[in-house]
């Protein structure tokens, strides 16, 4: 019961479904406090942070916009580095106080790359939460607002999280054997 098998690989349950469900809603409860009165625009990223988002809106009292987008890294024609940039952003962020969805962070280089090209459209302010910190390989400058596990450096799956395109379904969390 307590392990899955996803492609060739086991996995053991590390997060369960409660204790997700009850971080989460902490999360949402801080959330309603740090913006009582504001208007929030959630921009979630997807794939891995659809589930997240789902149950964190439920939880919310205050007002507040969500949006999906999803980003894709490609390699720019001058710099060497990769760049990342963004499908699906229609909202003008001007003004707005945003707050940024993610499943997972780990190396931080994905959001490090992307924030600035955000922040160029002049939000108001600009938060990130995030369902899983990998804090010991987290190599580039990020501020974590709102994180709800702070995981060692291991591969994990399920509550929308995938191993190679399967494994998003699973209640719980997983982490590679
Ligand atoms: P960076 O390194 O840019 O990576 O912070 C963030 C993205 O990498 C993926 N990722 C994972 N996906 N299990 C997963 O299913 C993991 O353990 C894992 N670690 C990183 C994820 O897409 C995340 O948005
Ligand atoms: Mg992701």
């Amino acid at each position: 019961m307590g392990t899955v098998k996803v492609h060739d690989k086991t996995f053991e349950i590390y997060i369960t479904e409660a204790e997700i469900q009850q971080r989460v809603k902490e999360i949402a409860e801080q959330i309603n406090k740090d913006y009582a009165g504001k208007r929030p625009l959630f921009i979630a990223i997807l794939n891995g942070s659809f589930m997240f988002a789902a149950d964190l809106f439920k939880h919310l009292r205050i007002e507040a916009e969500l949006c999906f987008i999803k980003l894709a890294s490609y390699k720019g024609m001058k710099s060497s580095g990769k760049v990342v940039t963004s499908i699906g952003l229609e909202e003008d962020l001007f003004g707005k106080e945003v707050i940024i969805v993610e499943d997972i962070v780990d190396t931080g280089k994905t959001l490090h790359n992307f924030l600035p090209k955000l922040m160029h459209q002049q939000p108001k302010s600009m938060k990130i939460t995030a369902l899983l910190h990998k804090s010991a390989a987290t190599e580039y400058p990020l501020t974590l607002d709102y994180v709800g596990f702070d995981i060692p450096n291991k591969f994990v799956v399920g509550y929308g999280l995938d191993y190679d395109g399967l494994g998003r379904n699973l209640k719980e969390i997983y982490q590679v054997i």
